[in-house]
């Protein structure tokens, strides 16, 4: 995909876009599959959350992935994708026994991270099989908010209460299938990984009817010149081999199982931006956009940085720009940037916005959320309409004559 095409997309879609290019998916899917093919069985189950438009599950499906949801209505998603139940995992967080019950019966499969729902849907369903996600006590993760693996997490079950799981287990009589981690998202060290994963190994012995073991996700991407990524394929390899040695120990040939979300997706999104003003004040040069944290919240919330090309003057001299949103707060994309020279009515183009950029964009400020498009073999194809101002007040109901408009003006005596 050229910057041309980009320019044609948010000319004919209108902008703010986000635009998601599938080669790129296609390639980063069958890379991971690559780095573990010394494994013989493999499933790469999608994380949803990171960018959970349909057509964009649909082509998960078409890779042979499985998808990893968190909420019910993640899992409605899939199946309305088309992925079979069975290729469906459910690893919520903190969600009520109705919750899971409810997915359990769309024929899902269950993965519980507490011990009182473990409990209650053992006693209840000894019949139904669950995986247990652990908390290994690692910290990993590029930011607090995503690392999810450390002694104060809400995450998962303690490895220090596996002694209590075990109780539950044996008490309830129920099948254990599978054991499941995940300590956070953007990790360097595959060392982590790795010193992770000798707990999961540790923790899987205790279980004698294991089909699978899933180890969450967290691979980085590279967000920015230099910017070091996790090396999938040393990973592979190191992996691979303890694996496959753990399972001979084990007796058995189990699924070694991940659920990548930003790997997949992060690259393969561009954001879509138009510049209404330059603002030239004493210290800063400031290029506001026709959007703001309400559409790309990752700078904002993880103090994330985004590549930001002008796209409609990519030889431009380059200058020194803070890119700002138009919400009514401190709404910061990107603090002096070297870009290059901006006009206002250029294009600015946001890159890495596949994984978590639209799925956490909101209406705040009461304004649309952006149209989505697919960029496939050379086609732009709309995947989300840009929302409207029915969309904006479709829920709200009208109380008719509630409070009605004073009469006259009301003036101070
Ligand atoms: C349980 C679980 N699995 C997988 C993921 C995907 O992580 P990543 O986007 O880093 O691949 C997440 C992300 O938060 C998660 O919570």
């Amino acid at each position: 995909m050229q910057q041309t095409d980009l320019l044609k997309i948010a000319k004919t879609y209108g902008d703010p876009v986000y635009v998601y290019d599938s080669e790129k998916i296609i390639s980063q899917f069958q890379r991971l599959t690559k780095a573990f093919k010394g494994v013989k069985k493999l499933q790469l189950n999608y994380a949803t959350k990171a960018l959970s438009n349909i057509t964009i599950l649909k082509l998960m499906n078409s890779l042979g992935s499985g998808l990893d949801t968190v909420s019910i209505q993640e899992v409605q998603l899939g199946l309305m994708a088309g992925f079979k139940p069975s290729s469906i995992i459910f690893t919520p967080n903190g969600v009520s026994l109705e919750e899971i019950e409810e997915a359990a019966k769309l024929g899902v499969r269950i993965n519980i991270d507490n011990l009182s729902i473990l409990e209650q849907f053992g006693s209840k369903h000894p019949n139904i099989p669950v995986c247990i996600r652990i908390n290994p006590h690692v910290m990993a993760g590029g930011n607090s908010n995503i690392s999810v693996g450390h002694i104060d997490s809400k995450f998962g079950i303690s490895i220090h209460q596996i002694p209590h799981l075990l109780r539950i287990v044996k008490l309830t009589n129920m099948n254990v299938n599978g054991i499941h981690m995940h300590t956070g998202s953007d990790i360097l060290d595959i060392d982590v990984f790795l010193y992770a994963s000798e707990i999961l190994f540790e923790t899987a012995k205790n279980f004698e009817n294991l089909d699978f073991i899933d180890f969450g996700s967290g691979f980085k991407v590279p967000y920015k010149e230099g910017d070091i990524e996790t090396n999938i394929e040393e990973l592979g390899k190191k992996l691979s081999t303890r694996f496959n040695d753990f399972c001979k120990e084990y007796g058995r040939e189990l699924t070694l199982a991940f659920e990548p979300g930003k790997f997949l997706v992060s690259e393969a999104g561009f954001f879509l931006a138009k510049v209404n003003v330059v603002k030239q004040t004493t210290s800063t040069v400031f290029a506001s956009i026709d959007s703001g944290f309400n559409h790309l919240i990752r700078p904002m919330l993880y103090g994330a940085s985004h590549t930001i090309e002008n796209i409609s003057n990519p030889k431009g001299r380059e200058r020194y720009y803070s890119v700002v949103g138009y919400i009514c707060e401190t709404d910061t994309f990107a603090s002096n940037r070297r870009i290059s020279e901006i006009s206002e009515g250029d294009i600015l183009c946001f890159k890495n916005a596949g994984a978590y950029c639209f799925t956490m964009a909101s209406n705040y400020n009461s304004r649309f959320r952006p149209a989505e498009v697919l960029w496939h073999e050379g086609k732009a194809i709309l995947i989300r309409e840009r929302e409207t101002f029915e969309d904006l007040i479709k829920n709200q109901v009208d109380t008719k004559d509630l409070f009605l408009p004073v009469k006259e003006n009301v003036t101070a005596k």
